[in-house]
């Protein structure tokens, strides 16, 4: 099923690329973006069109297993008999002639896939053929990878035109996935595929496979829902590491900072002599920078690459990291209201002392923002021995979770130990109300 999903989308890129190719100053179109945004795809759109309207298209893979063999990418294409003895602009005006001939006076449109590991002979071809105008080339080549001399020249000579590939929207993530299931998807499980993918179509359909294979994707009631846990399958956690682990050391570091850390401040991180990796991985597409009022904020480039490094990181070097992290806070003194709550959480589970005081302060700070923690944190502030107030706010938060119960549990628990008289009227109270 998930191979034929239908193309959603792209309207706008689709209409640069036919104006592209009307435009008789321009022979080439340079398709970028991320991994996995959908450019190989675009490209397949665009050429079946052009085949359906008469040109010979052709389609070119470059293979990293090919890039030292000359025309390795185009071998498919070109006949035997070639003269393997003929010099290089020989060789590359026969092949070059070949190709053309065989468009028999139709438009030839060549597309060359994953074209940052073209060989060079092949890449000196592409740009011929489009310097020369004897065919249209698209071109596709990843974010954050340098593509072979002749053909970053055709884009800087403005041979061909650039066009970036971006995710794809909120509501085309939903349409995308109604489409490809074949009805809708409960809310929820929507709205956790949207914000672990960003988009990103290539995510979406590993995500969205996994659960099929798995199970945990099934329908129900004239839809879709999702039980379980949405966490990446092992092929989407290969996928991606393919990425993650091309770093060194250092960078690794860093990756595992912002994994567990989130959105970190760079100023800290250059202070602790990140500056060199925070450029490398940012070139390398693995991190983002942004700016954030007056801060300069450092985070993955995606929230899955976050989830695969968490779960790659030993319980040993996750206490490391969080120990890290906490230094980080410390550095800038925890200013802002955010950071305390991150600063107490980074510490428990550094392993580091923490005063249940303002373990419980940062519970109450989350008490409307997130429930789950917050109950966590008070819970937390309990067991370090927080005593009343820990204990009580641990009654409001369940409360506040509709948890009625268990709250009241904990108050019958708490008026046996009270010691004042107010103590005693709030659980009362509280009892009272929460009944
Ligand atoms: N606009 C889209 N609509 C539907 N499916 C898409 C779309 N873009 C990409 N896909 C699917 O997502 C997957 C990844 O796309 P692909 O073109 O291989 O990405 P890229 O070449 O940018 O790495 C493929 O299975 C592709 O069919
Ligand atoms: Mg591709």
């Amino acid at each position: 099923m998930v191979n034929d999903w239908p193309l959603v989308g792209r309207e706008r890129e689709l209409a640069f690329a036919r104006r592209a190719l009307a435009d008789a100053e321009v022979c080439g179109l340079l398709l970028t973006g991320r991994a996995g945004t959908g450019k190989t795809r675009l490209a397949k759109e665009l050429l079946a069109e052009l085949a359906e309207g008469g040109a010979r298209t052709h389609w070119v893979r470059a293979m990293s297993s090919a890039s030292t063999i000359p025309f390795g990418a185009f071998a498919h294409l070109l006949p035997g008999s070639a003269d393997g003895t003929a010099d290089r602009a020989h060789r590359l005006n026969q092949v070059a002639g070949h190709l053309t001939r065989g468009a028999e006076g139709r438009r030839l449109v060549l597309c060359v896939d994953d074209a940052h590991l073209l060989d060079g002979l092949s890449a000196t071809l592409v740009h011929q053929l489009a310097a020369t105008a004897s065919a249209f080339v698209v071109v596709i080549a990843p974010h954050g990878v340098s593509v072979p001399d002749p053909v970053f020249a055709m884009w800087k000579d403005r041979v061909a035109e650039r066009l970036d590939v971006g995710e794809l929207t909120r509501p085309q993530t939903a349409e995308l996935i109604t489409a490809a299931l074949g009805g809708r998807l409960e809310d929820g499980a929507e709205h956790r595929l949207w914000h672990l993918t960003l988009g990103n179509p290539l995510f979406l359909r590993e995500l969205v496979q996994g659960g099929l294979d798995s199970g945990a994707l099934s329908a129900a009631d004239g839809g879709w829902r999702w039980s379980g846990a949405l966490t990446a399958n092992p092929r989407l956690v290969e996928l991606i590491e393919t990425r993650t682990d091309r770093v060194d050391a250092d960078e690794r570091r860093l990756l595992e900072l912002l994994a567990f850390g989130e959105t970190l401040g760079c100023e800290p991180l250059l202070r602790l002599g990140a500056g060199r990796v925070l450029a490398s991985t940012e070139r390398a597409g693995l991190v983002v920078s942004e700016r954030t009022g007056r801060r300069l904020n450092a985070r993955l480039a995606h929230p899955l690459y976050a989830e695969v490094i968490r779960r790659r990181t030993s319980p040993l070097r996750q206490r490391d990291t969080y120990r890290i992290l906490a230094g980080t806070l410390d550095l800038t003194g925890a200013r802002r209201a955010e950071d305390k709550p991150r600063l107490v959480r980074w510490r428990l589970a550094a392993g580091l002392p923490t005063d249940p005081q303002l373990v419980r302060t940062a519970a109450e700070t989350l008490l409307r923002k997130d429930f789950p923690q917050a109950e966590q944190l008070a819970a937390e502030a309990v067991r370090l021995g927080g005593g009343f107030a820990a204990k009580f706010l641990l009654a409001q938060v369940r409360i506040a979770g509709g948890r009625h119960a268990d709250a009241d549990a904990l108050l019958a628990d708490l008026a046996g130990e009270t010691v004042s008289d107010v103590q005693h009227a709030r659980v009362a109270g509280t009892r009272a109300r929460n009944l």
